[in-house]
């Protein structure tokens, strides 16, 4: 068994919790809407064919916000196809995912959606094949009071009130070969700071995210974002970031490490953004928008099959060791508190998602939804600064990994502690020695989840075979708390007043 040591104390503030950290995504891909969240005839299905159990599921999962409707599918996306009356909407070819798009979910069925599981929408517009005027029809049928052509058309499909949507995307991934409308850094710039301020026009209490890369691996990372910045730095509020992790090659520990791959990327884009800002003697700090992350390990070279509606698209099954890395990256996401406001996990349901459906039966949660949604419940009030003492491992690809990783939150009102930790070592269990600020804590419970059955999942069959145990492998001394973590293991201690 190894140490690591560190000290815990609520004096150390990073940033109050974000709320939209907790973020996640509906796109229309694959069976993310339909056959996850909507299927009339399933017999869970309300009356608009909403499924009830996935609704169930994602309040359980905790998520605070969606990012809807792509992703890829949003950059040939026209928003007029998907609302009025169903019978009068026309299937559309979705070219990002050469599937069919019968529209018979939309924009309405959508925000009612997330209205019911009181979920904030994170709204992205098309500036792939579409642009300003488009984006600007869009809101004003969103956001605007009435009395004018597309408000007036929304309280017509029976929306009275405006949605009054806060949060917009300005395109997705628009640096990708494979985007529909692809532009370079300085044509997308224009574009998304002409955008936005049309934008702010129709509602000035609105906030835009520009795209940063599409990921770090993007031979223009760094260069991307800064050219986009020199354009738009002044209209938008976000960049965003995404990522997906998997393992490469054999580098087993790069992948349990992958939340420092994380880290290193959200202090890149930080520092590319800031050095905007200073070029531009600007006092304004730009939040990240890490709206798509998760686990990605299908790697089907294959084309999917062609123009089908909602074939089944990379519907990875996550394991236990999976659900270890998924909550570490969520770790990186907190103690970047500070900068990183939004975060979502891509996707919700079924494609590379916490949540999986099928026709007829009821939904379950994959190995990946408990971490996330004992984050999202636990991790309260503010996150603390932790700087963690211990050995490291070596990464083929990554180089030193540490063995430990280790976060914490403080809620000032109730005094409430949460601890989460990680020991990516799969060889030796780890004794991890906090220091606490004070002597007036009780352990209120510890879990954990991995240190057995690595390669597990959750089936249809075996719904909930992966779950977190409770353990009572900790002492807590005075200001002194020992906690045993197992091998590959994802642990969450939680403290409260005596
Ligand atoms: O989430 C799946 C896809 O991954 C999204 O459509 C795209 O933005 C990303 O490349």
């Amino acid at each position: 068994m190894f140490t690591t040591t560190a000290t815990i104390d609520p004096a150390f503030v990073v940033a109050d919790v974000p709320k939209r950290l907790f973020g996640s995504f509906v796109e229309h891909m694959g069976r993310c809407v339909y056959g996850g969240i909507f299927e009339p005839g399933h017999p869970e299905a309300d009356v608009d064919g909403l499924r009830l159990d996935v609704l169930k599921l994602t309040r359980e999962l905790g998520v605070s916000m969606i990012r809807y409707p792509g992703g890829n599918f949003v950059s040939g996306y026209r928003w007029e196809d998907g609302v009025g009356p169903v019978a009068e909407r026309a299937s559309r070819l979705d070219l990002a995912w050469r599937s069919v798009e019968p529209n018979t979910f939309g924009l309405n069925e959508f925000m009612g959606w997330a209205q019911n599981a009181g979920i904030e929408p994170m709204m992205a517009v098309n500036l792939g094949t579409r642009g300003i005027e488009d984006a600007c029809n869009l809101l004003e049928y969103t956001n605007f009071r009435g009395g004018t052509r597309y408000s007036d058309l929304r309280i017509a499909h029976g929306v009275p009130d405006p949605y009054g949507i806060r949060l917009w995307c300005l395109g997705n991934e628009m640096d990708g070969p494979w985007q529909l409308g692809q532009k370079s850094a300085t044509e997308y710039g224009r574009l998304a700071a002409e955008t936005g301020k049309a934008m702010r026009l129709i509602d000035p209490s609105i906030e835009l995210v520009a795209c940063g890369s599409s990921n770090e691996d993007m031979p223009t990372f760094g260069a991307w974002e800064a050219q986009v910045l020199d354009e738009a730095y002044d209209v938008v509020d976000y960049v965003s970031l995404h990522a997906y992790f998997g393992q490469k090659g054999g580098d087993r520990v790069g992948f349990l490490g992958s939340a420092e791959r994380m880290d290193r990327f959200i202090e890149g884009v930080i520092a590319t953004a800031d050095h905007i800002g200073a070029k531009r003697r600007s006092r304004k700090k730009l939040k990240l928008a890490f709206d798509e992350w998760n686990l990605w390990h299908q790697q089907d070279d294959s084309a999917p099959p062609e123009w089908q509606v909602a074939p089944r698209l990379i519907e990875d099954e996550y394991t236990t060791e999976d659900a270890v890395v998924l909550g570490n990256l969520l770790m990186s996401l907190l103690r970047h508190g500070d900068r990183v406001d939004a975060a979502c996990l891509a996707q919700l349901v079924n494609v590379i998602a916490p949540i999986r459906s099928e026709p007829g039966v009821p939904a379950w949660r994959q190995t990946i939804f408990h971490p996330f949604a004992l984050t999202a419940r636990y991790a309260q009030g503010q996150v603390l600064r932790v700087e963690p003492s211990g050995p490291a491992l070596h990464s083929e690809n990554e180089g030193d990994v540490a063995a430990v990783d280790v976060v914490a939150t403080h809620d000032p009102e109730t005094g409430d502690l949460t601890v989460i930790a990680v020991n990516r070592d799969d060889a030796q269990a780890g004794d991890l020695q906090l220091r606490l600020a004070g002597t007036d804590l009780v352990v209120e419970e510890h879990v954990v989840l991995g240190g057995t059955d690595l390669q597990a999942t959750n089936t249809q069959a075996e719904p909930d075979r992966v779950t977190p145990r409770t353990s009572t492998d900790h002492v807590l001394d005075g200001t002194r708390l020992s906690v045993k973590l197992p091998p590959v293991s994802w642990t969450m201690i939680r403290l409260k007043r005596a």
